[in-house]
């Protein structure tokens, strides 16, 4: 479901089935080496060596500024991939840190970083267990990175409110919520529902030939989101639903003009630790 990238994985089933967090971890880690090479060379220049896009719309974050003020604060990404945020991030002024499950997408990073000359310090870890210390961080974002590909959600931002300071900002972008009932199918068959919104049971790829998990998206409901973060101890004060700008033309995976002009394809949450 991350994309258009068939020729980069092996011959896959799809389910719906239960998954706990260590499976996802060892299916999406692996599935994500596979694919970074591909997903550089399709979405980089979309994206920016040193750009900060939210979203197959297009939403800068300098449109957005639902980080608030970076410059002189530490920002941990997580899910950074090839570190493109983290990166206007440090030339915001910033101090940002970039955090990925895939050694070959931080391979990417480390690429940019040199063709770029502007270098993001970024380390190998999961979401749901952050290696950095207590009240590190005065902004955590993740822009399509990790939150939904996560199976223990509580964990994940468990461990963002504890490596924020008081009042530290944190903010996400994921696929919409309401885009769960569709098809992922760029085309008119994206725009019939044919799934419950409310069936929580995760997308997940099966490897044919190994029986293998080998990528997996959890679902969260829109409510769902907004109980986790009250309950972790976050006020929300955003949820930006960018519309598909009229001129814009390109297809991500799922994500097209045909269906961004009727139906919301990114949510991109702002909340602030209490
Ligand atoms: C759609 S990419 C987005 C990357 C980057 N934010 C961008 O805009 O290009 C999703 C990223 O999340 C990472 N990821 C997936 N599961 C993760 C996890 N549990 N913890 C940290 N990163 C994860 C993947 O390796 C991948 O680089």
């Amino acid at each position: 479901m991350n994309g258009e990238e068939a020729g980069a994985h092996p011959p896959v089933r799809v389910e719906r089935r239960a998954v706990d967090e260590a499976e996802s971890r060892r299916a999406n880690g692996p599935d994500w080496d596979r694919y970074a090479d591909e997903y550089q060379a399709t979405h980089g220049e979309f994206l920016g060596d040193a750009g900060f896009v939210w979203g197959p719309e297009g939403l800068s974050e300098d449109e957005a500024g639902i980080l608030g003020e970076v410059a002189g604060r530490d920002v941990l990404e997580v899910g950074s991939g090839a570190g493109q945020c983290s990166r206007w991030i440090r030339e915001q002024g910033g101090r940002p840190v970039g955090l990925d499950l895939s050694y070959r997408q931080l391979q990417h990073s480390r690429r940019l970083d040199e063709e770029t000359g502007t270098p993001v310090p970024s380390v190998l870890g999961t979401a749901t267990h952050l290696p950095f210390a207590d009240d590190s961080f005065d902004v955590v974002f993740s822009s399509f990175g990790a939150l939904q590909f996560v199976s223990d959600l509580d964990l994940a931002v468990a461990e963002t409110a504890r490596v924020l300071r008081p009042a530290g900002r944190f903010a996400f972008s994921i696929t919409h919520p309401t885009r769960w009932m569709f098809p992922d199918d760029p085309g008119e068959g994206g725009l019939v529902a044919s799934q419950s919104y409310w069936d929580r049971t995760p997308y997940v790829e099966v490897d044919d030939e190994t029986g293998q998990v080998s990528y997996v998206e959890h679902h969260r409901t829109l409510g769902d989101w907004v109980s986790l973060l009250a309950g972790t101890g976050f006020v929300i004060t955003d949820l930006l639903e960018p519309e598909w700008p009229e001129d814009h033309d390109r297809v991500w995976g799922g994500w097209s003009k045909v269906r961004g002009l009727l139906t919301p394809g990114t949510a991109i949450f702002g909340a602030t630790l209490r």
